[in-house]
């Protein structure tokens, strides 16, 4: 089959391959995947950021396909049944063993840059009937992780939830939320992204190059209390001013390291606001289920800033990589 490989951990590694087309072995399905997208964990991998993977490697995680084969044993898929690939195959549900969380597609696994891939019949998800293959491919990594963010702090009517930037996560949240009935701040370097965030449905908009304080700007636009959910992607650059952001009982999600891995923070504000400080690694086959199941029931379209080809995945990663350019997701169309 015909794949793109990441030939070692750089931006511009990236060749047109030849290799082997996998066989679905028993209790797996074949997909033949048509559309990927792209998350930071990709750019990551790509720069030698991200640890466990070795090269050459099929790049870029998350993919949508048809299923074109079926394993021995496999009964509750069918040919041509339209899927979504789950990031961590291995995860089905429940807590993770360390195996299950470090077995990643386009990390430590074949990824979504190629023809076909077998997976295990039940680490695939049905796409949701409203969704094309490329707004079907956003979702294992971006919408899992917003969802669970939703659930971890019960958002319903009357919650208020913060979001860092308009990337993939922050924007899914953002739909999810308003779905669940939410109250939403959202922060962003740029006035027109903020805009386009306003259209998704966002009731406040902070621009974070003009407001840097915009953790005072929440407690503002709060009445003092703070919000109950803050969906914390940024990192280094954030994780102090969440934890000042959020109200007493609050939930700061911890999933993001877009400017960089390594934070010091007072502890009092988690202490004196019996805050929950929870991490998030995606999620698993099950969560990606519940997701797209609610994606489904809300009618959220996923939004796409930018559709590439396979051929272009240099532009694409770079596009990424150069930060803030794009607002919710980078999907590929695979046309080979
Ligand atoms: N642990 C998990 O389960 C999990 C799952 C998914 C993603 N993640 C992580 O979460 C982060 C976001 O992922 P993504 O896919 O949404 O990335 P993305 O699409 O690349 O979005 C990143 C966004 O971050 C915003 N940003 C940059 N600097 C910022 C700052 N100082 N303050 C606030 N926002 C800032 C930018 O928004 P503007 O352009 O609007 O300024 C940018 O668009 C990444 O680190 C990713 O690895 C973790």
């Amino acid at each position: 089959m015909k794949a793109i490989e990441l030939t070692a951990p750089r931006l511009d590694a990236f060749r047109a391959a030849t290799v082997p087309t996998p066989d679905p072995q028993r209790g797996e399905v074949l997909i033949r995947l048509r559309a990927a997208s792209l998350n930071f964990v990709d750019v990551a991998v790509a720069s030698g950021k991200y640890p466990g993977s070795s090269f050459p490697l099929i790049p870029v995680v998350d993919g949508a396909g048809e299923i074109v084969g079926i394993g021995e044993g496999v009964s509750r898929l069918a040919l041509n049944d339209r899927v979504i690939a789950h990031a961590k195959p291995r995860w089905i549900g429940g807590r993770p063993r360390p195996c299950e969380m470090t077995e990643m597609r386009g990390v430590t696994l074949p990824g979504s840059l190629a023809e076909y891939v077998a997976l295990p019949a039940n680490a695939v998800v049905p796409m949701p009937a409203n969704l094309s293959f490329e707004t079907a491919a956003t979702l294992p990594i971006a919408a899992t992780t917003a969802w669970n963010a939703m659930r971890s702090a019960d958002v319903g009517p009357g919650s208020v939830v913060v979001l860092l930037g308009t990337g993939g996560v922050s924007i899914f949240a953002l739909q999810l939320a308003k779905a669940s009935g939410g109250t939403v701040i959202i922060t962003s370097s740029s006035d027109e992204k903020l805009a386009r965030a306003k259209a998704l449905g966002a009731d406040h908009l902070i621009n974070y190059r003009t407001t840097p304080d915009w953790d005072a700007k929440v407690l503002e636009l709060t009445n003092g209390l703070g919000a109950d959910l803050i969906v914390e992607t940024g990192g280094s650059a954030t994780f102090a001013r969440s934890l000042n952001a959020a109200a007493p009982g609050g939930t700061v999600f911890v999933i993001g390291f877009v400017t960089g891995t390594e934070a010091t923070a007072d502890l009092l504000p988690i202490i004196i606001k019996a805050l929950k400080v929870l991490g998030n690694n995606t999620g698993s086959v099950s969560d990606l289920r519940d997701a797209a199941r609610a994606i489904a029931a809300a009618r959220i379209e996923p939004v796409i800033d930018k559709v590439f080809t396979q051929d272009q995945a240099a532009e694409a990663y770079a596009h990424m990589a150069a930060g803030g350019r794009h607002f919710g997701k980078l999907a590929f169309a695979l046309e080979w």
